[in-house]
């Protein structure tokens, strides 16, 4: 199968940080289809020699297992073409149809890996110009829109011009090894689907932890905050799998019919709900790995005495009679203290305890970073301590351990997905709006109140006001047991 992968955005950030490096994974695992083309666009003048050097100097910052050798690289390279576009005249875009067409491969897949706001007048452009025939595919990077009207209207515009099985908005999460493995796990096993249920989960947690401050992106984080950044997207997304009803199909829009339903089943929030069950922070100076750190406020290009959030953690439920009365924990935030992604499912204690000493529920922890794999934590008698003693065991799947091959990284598998045409992990216009809409109430409450987020030292799981959000319900965050 031949293709055309059109990467907007070509020299930019996400193009070099993540991009390629997936493309170069995925051409190296043998997975990208032969007869393959990428177009890197971008605004300056450069020959595709320049473009493959200036790819092959980015490289060397990626991790080493990853680095191509020379010979490597100038095989790869030989994919890598560059074209100058001024984003707002038509005539490149005829151009740059001229070269498609020349080519007559089989996908076309272009890739806005722009500024955000160029999405909505290159889609113009890129429907005017005629390049959203039948084979052509579009890939949207968030953020797509800031609150539920921005998303809506960038939906429109791409409705415009594609239809909705073309476009494809990427959450990376979707791609990431566990989120495959936990729809393996709920639907590919009969063991959980019975246990799965009010009856018999206490609670959920969803942690997304993050041990890296804003760095250099401190202007576009302040307009954005970790609930925009991080839960509208990526743990709601995570929140789904996890809650959903078994699709009927493994067909993309059957899966992503019932991720909608468990979004349109999100109690909604009141002022009153943020304010009991929605913490915000903000990091002050700590130190993280032993190295001492800023604060946010004195991060680059954050304006003074800025009130955005870096930290979240909420409750919520999800109101259907699979879960009603679950509270689902959703907690993210940068400058903790590890980088550490995990799902948390707490079963209910026995009825009836038997045994004396230690009471302790089961959990299922579903880990998708910094590695992936399932814990499944039990309770086991020890011998020769005690005939009747209970001892906490767990038992471990590494995936990496289980499975000899490489792992493939998220983007190389949305990559390859987008190419291949396969929608299951990309997130559809209605999800993606239906997730604005529940945050929404969130955003409207905190700019009415005007309260500083709750300061965490930096190297910190957050604020003390996280841990009193779960006691509440008598729960812990994993860290505290
Ligand atoms: C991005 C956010 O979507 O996800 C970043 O914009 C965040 O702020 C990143 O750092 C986290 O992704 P990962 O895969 O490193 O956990």
């Amino acid at each position: 199968m031949s293709f055309d992968l059109v990467l907007f955005g070509g020299t930019g950030d996400l193009a070099w940080r993540k991009l390629m490096p997936a493309l170069f994974q995925a051409w190296r695992h043998g997975k990208l289809p032969a007869g393959g083309r990428i177009l890197a666009v971008a605004r300056d003048e450069r020959s595709d020699v320049e473009y493959r050097q200036y790819i092959r100097e980015k490289f060397t910052g990626v991790d080493e297992a990853k680095q191509p050798s020379d010979d490597e690289f100038s095989r790869f390279a030989e994919l890598l073409h560059y074209r100058r576009m001024d984003l707002s005249r038509a005539e490149h875009y005829a151009g740059l149809k001229q070269w498609i067409d020349a080519r007559n491969a089989d996908t076309v897949v272009v890739f806005l890996a722009t500024s955000p706001h160029l999405f909505m007048p290159v889609c113009e452009q890129l429907g005017l110009a005629g390049i959203n025939g039948q084979k052509v595919r579009l890939v949207l990077e968030k953020p797509l829109g800031h609150d539920l009207a921005s998303a809506r209207e960038i939906n429109r515009v791409v409705s415009t011009h594609f239809r909705e099985d073309q476009a494809l908005r990427i959450d990376h999460y979707l791609g990431k090894p566990a989120v495959q493995n936990l729809m393996a796990l709920r639907f590919g096993n009969a063991l959980f689907e019975p246990l799965w249920r009010r009856e018999s989960i206490a609670s959920i947690q969803i942690t997304i932890a993050e041990s890296i401050g804003v760095g250099t992106r401190g202007d576009f984080y302040d307009k954005t905050g970790a609930l925009r950044d991080m839960v509208q997207n990526h743990a709601l997304q995570l929140l789904t799998m996890i809650a959903m009803e078994p699709p009927s199909t493994g067909d993309a829009d059957a899966i992503r019919d019932e991720k909608l339903k468990v979004l349109r089943s999100l109690k909604p929030f009141t002022p009153e709900s943020v304010a009991r069950d929605v913490v915000r922070g903000q990091y002050k100076a700590g130190a993280v790995g032993g190295q001492a750190v800023p604060g946010y406020l004195d991060e680059a290009k954050v304006p003074a005495g800025s009130h955005c959030e870096t930290f979240v953690a909420l409750r919520t439920e999800v109101q259907n009679w699979r879960w009603a009365g679950v509270p689902f924990y959703l907690r993210t935030g940068k400058r903790l203290a590890a980088r550490d992604a995990q799902i948390v499912v707490s079963f209910r204690e026995v009825p009836h305890p038997i045994f004396p000493g230690t009471r302790r529920a089961n959990k299922l922890v579903i880990k998708l970073q910094p590695e992936d794999g399932l814990e499944l934590h039990l309770l086991a008698a020890k011998s020769g301590a005690g005939n009747e003693a209970l001892w906490p065991v767990s038992l471990d799947l590494d995936f990496d351990k289980a499975f000899s091959t490489e792992r493939v990284g998220g983007y190389e598998r949305l990559l390859l997905d987008a190419i291949a045409g396969r929608l299951n992990l990309f997130v559809r216009s209605d999800e993606q709006e239906q997730a604005w809409r529940w945050v929404e109430p969130v955003l409207h409450a905190w700019a009415a109140d005007g309260i500083a987020p709750r300061p965490y030292m930096a190297g910190s799981w957050g604020p003390a006001a996280a841990s009193a959000l779960v006691a509440r319900d008598g729960c812990v965050w994993a860290e505290e047991q």
